[in-house]
């Protein structure tokens, strides 16, 4: 295994009810440093860009609707095999089937509303993280 760096976002559902706090301490518990963050407020169209690989599926416009919905915090997670264990740490999509223990689990309001997100590959850690940071506003 070997030190990657994943992409996250802390949803408008999460940032709503003031949970960075409580979502990064779970982030930081499970042994992955937060190495760049910034709240934001997406536009439409950087929404739909985001996403695009989810064009043709029936949630697409609810869920660029949502993530422009109200301000969001990207971040840069750093540590071993990062990608794969923040997928664990954030749990199934849908909080109803996430592990007890898991951010989902622990604050999703429902599969749509599921307070965070997080590369599923290493080829889209890069893409997420190239269009969000620039290189000078990553401290590992
Ligand atoms: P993410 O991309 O946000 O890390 O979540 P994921 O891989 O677990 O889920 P994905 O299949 O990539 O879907 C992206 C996001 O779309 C919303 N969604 N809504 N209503 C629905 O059936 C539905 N399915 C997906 C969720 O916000 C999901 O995280
Ligand atoms: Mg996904």
């Amino acid at each position: 295994m070997a030190i990657e760096r994943t992409f996250s976002i802390l949803k408008p559902d999460a940032t709503r009810r003031n949970l960075t706090g409580g979502i990064n301490a779970v982030i930081e518990r499970a042994g992955l440093a937060i190495v760049a963050q910034k709240r934001v407020r997406w536009t439409r169209a950087q929404a739909e860009k985001f996403y695009e690989e989810h064009k043709a599926r029936p949630f697409y416009g609810e869920l660029c609707t949502f993530m422009t919905s109200g301000p969001i915090v990207l971040q840069v997670l750093e540590g071993e095999n990062a990608i794969a264990k923040y997928r664990d740490v954030m749990g199934a999509t849908d909080p109803k089937e996430a592990k007890d223990g898991t951010i989902r689990k622990l604050f999703a309001v429902s599969k749509g509303e599921n307070s965070t997100h997080g590369s599923d590959s290493a080829a889209a850690a890069e893409r997420e993280i190239t269009m969000n940071f620039r290189l000078d506003e990553i401290v590992g």
